[in-house]
Formats: structure tokens, sequence, C-alpha cells
């Protein structure tokens, strides 16, 4: 990305106190960008967003997705020029547990973001973020691309495949030059995969889950150590992001569709080949093993292709496999030491920068 490209925008951020928003949100704040952020909780105790004390510098806004009027007061009144939307519940098994709060917030949600946008005119870039689990997964052992068809098996997979459809909808029907006169909106979804890094206290995730068991001292149990996921650092996609926003603004329509942000074909590995990694960088003679207990389907393997971000964005993957957990790991233990996580995070974010352009 490029800092001085931020440096006095106006970004609304929806979920700027989950774990991507948080760090999307500091480093947004450390460009020099105004961000505005619309959330409804602090999704977990505790959170990066206290941690790494985002909120020093943002204008947060409590608020529910699923309240058109609000939302579109929010807009009227801050005047964004840039929305990155994250605010859902990102969780396959919550949203098993509860299917109706899952669909309303990530699909109602998304359709009031853009509607809210579309009413209140104003807004140049708009950036849905979905999931890499929006596509049909058919247990193919390649990546899938932009053109696949969309599905979800679970209620979280399928809520996000339906925020895809969605996006689509409105970028054909309302925000493309040939249907409007006024100045148009540039609107792009994102589909990313599982992203580690520091500040992740969500339950029933990877890493989260086994900083808790090595904090107690409790035995680390893993869901399903063979399936694949495309893992990254969270830095990773955030970077695309931010690459992207910087092309609609410049370019609009012709980067106005979905990308795939995921690491290179060899990062994307089991959960088992992530755990042990993570034991090995925690340092602990520890090991895990597998949950017996969970029945609920979630898909074995999931690979992105990635190469059409890679030719049209330049942005490429800055941190590998083993950077990436040595990174997470670090946080962790960092926080655990009582060191300042908000300088921490941002000697972080430098970091990642210089790898990126190099
Ligand atoms: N973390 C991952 O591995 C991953 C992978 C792929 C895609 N994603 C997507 O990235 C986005 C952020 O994920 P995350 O891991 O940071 O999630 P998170 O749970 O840490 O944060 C979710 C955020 O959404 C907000 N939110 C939830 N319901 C809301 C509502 N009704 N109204 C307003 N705000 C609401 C929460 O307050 C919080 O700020 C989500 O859209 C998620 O689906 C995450």
């Amino acid at each position: 990305m490029t800092p001085s490209f931020w440096k006095g925008k106006r970004v609304l951020v929806t979920g700027h106190t989950g774990f991507k928003g948080g760090w999307l949100t500091l480093w947004l704040q450390n460009v020099g960008a105004e961000v505005t952020g619309f959330s409804i909780n602090i999704p977990s105790e505790p959170s990066f967003y206290k941690v790494a004390r985002v909120h020093q510098d943002v204008n947060s806004l409590r608020g529910d997705i699923r309240d058109f009027d609000c939302l579109k007061n929010v807009i009227e009144k801050h005047r964004p020029e840039i929305v990155i939307h994250m605010a859902a519940l990102p969780l396959v098994r919550h949203s098993y547990k509860y299917p109706l709060d899952t669909l309303s917030t990530n699909i109602l949600g998304s359709i009031h973001v853009l509607e809210a946008i579309r009413q209140s005119g104003g807004v140049r870039v708009v950036i849905n973020v979905t999931s890499d689990k929006c596509y049909e997964n058919r247990e193919w052992v390649w990546g899938y691309r932009e053109t696949d068809p969309m599905g979800g098996h679970d209620p979280y997979s399928s809520s996000k495949g339906c925020s895809e459809l969605i996006t689509a909808a409105y970028r054909q029907s309302f925000f493309r030059s040939s249907v409007n006169t006024e100045p148009t909106v540039a609107l792009s979804s994102v589909r990313a995969g599982n992203v580690i890094g520091g500040g992740d206290w969500s339950q029933d995730r990877l890493i989260p889950d086994m900083v808790r068991s090595f904090v107690n001292k409790r035995p680390i149990v893993i869901r399903s150590p063979e399936a694949i996921r495309p893992w990254q650092h969270v830095l990773d996609p955030l970077n695309g992001y931010m690459i992207l926003a910087e092309k609609l603004w410049e370019q609009g329509e012709s980067f106005a569709d979905s990308w795939n942000f995921g690491p290179n074909e060899n990062d994307s590995c089991s959960v088992a080949k992530i755990a042990d990694q993570v034991i090995v960088e925690w340092g602990e003679e520890v090991t895990w093993e597998k949950d017996t207990q969970s029945s609920a389907h979630e898909a074995t393997q999931l690979k992105l292709d990635c190469s059409k971000a890679k030719n049209s964005l330049g942005w490429v993957p800055s941190w590998i496999f083993e950077k990436t957990i040595r990174k997470t790991v670090e946080w962790y233990k960092a926080h655990l030491k009582g060191h300042e996580m908000r300088s921490f995070s941002l000697q972080q974010i430098s970091e990642y920068q210089i790898d990126a352009k190099n």
C-alpha cells in the first residue's frame, strides 16, 4: 500500500473493534487517515482493540448494521469517501448454533451497508470483506478462482456467498457509469483465507485456542487436524485491501470486481502443520490431541488461487508460513510479558511494510 495515499482520507470501517478491523484501523490511523469505526460491540475479552489501544485515535461509534436508519445516519453525518465493510459474525460453529443472527448480520447487514451508501451518495470506494468460504466447496485440491460458483454448506459460509451475490447485484444495478449519471461508486468484494496474527481472542479459532491452552497449561485439543486452509498473516490481506482501495480510487470501475487474497500455494497447509509450528515457536514441550466430540460439517480442503490479485494489483503475500507463525507468537508472548502493545503492533506493521516494499 502507499502510505501517502491515505493521509486525510475519510474512511469508515465497520467491524473496527474486531480482530481484522482492529489491525486495519490501527494501520489506517498510522498513515494519517481519518477513521470512523462502526461496530456493535467488542467481540472478545481481551481484545486487540483494547490491548493495542485502537480506540485512542478513532471516531468510534456503536450500532447494529441491521439497523438501517442508524447506519444511514452515520454515513450522512460522517461522509466517508472510502468504506471497508468488515462487520460480521465470522465463526462457522457459532453459525450452526445461531443461524438467524449470523444470516441476518452477514446478509441483511451487507445489504444495509450498500443501500445506505447508494441512498446517501458521496462514497467513492467500497470494499465488502467476505471470505474464502463463499465458494461452493467441492473439496478440490486446487485453489478456487474468482469466477467459481458461490455456495456454502453451513450458515456462515452461505451468508458470505449471499453477501457476494448481493455485492455483484449492487455493482451491476446501481454502481456502474452506464446505469448512472452521478459519479459512481467503485465496489469490490474481497475473499481472504484464514488469517492469524497477534490479538485474536475469538472462540473456536486455532491460534486463540492454542494460546489459551498454553496460558492455562491445559492440553491442546484440535478439531480437524487434517483440514487444509489458506493461512496467512492478518497484515497480508489488509495490505491487499488497501492496494485495491487505491486502485478503485484512481481507476474506478476497471478494478470493481471480486478478489482473492491468500497465501502462496505451499503455505496453504493442514491445521496440524500450523499447530506443530506454533508449538515449536512457543518453545514448550506440549502436544495436541484430536477433538473426537466435534461432528458439525466443515470443509476439508480449501485453497485460493490468487493469480488475479498478483497480476492485476501487484499484490503478493509478504510473510511466508514460518514468519507468519513467528510474528504471531512474538505478539502473544510480548503481551503476556506486559509490553506496551500499541507500539509493539505498530512496530510489526512497519516491519511488514518494509518487507512488502522489498
Ligand atoms: N478472521 C478470519 O480468519 C477471517 C477469514 C476470512 C474472512 N473474514 C472476515 O473478515 C471480517 C472480520 O473478521 P474478524 O475475524 O475480524 O471478526 P471479529 O469477530 O473479530 O470482529 C467482528 C466485528 O464485527 C462487528 N459486528 C458483528 N455484528 C455486528 C452488527 N450486527 N453490527 C455492527 N457490527 C457488528 C463486531 O462488533 C466486530 O467489530 C468478517 O467479515 C469475516 O467474515 C475473517
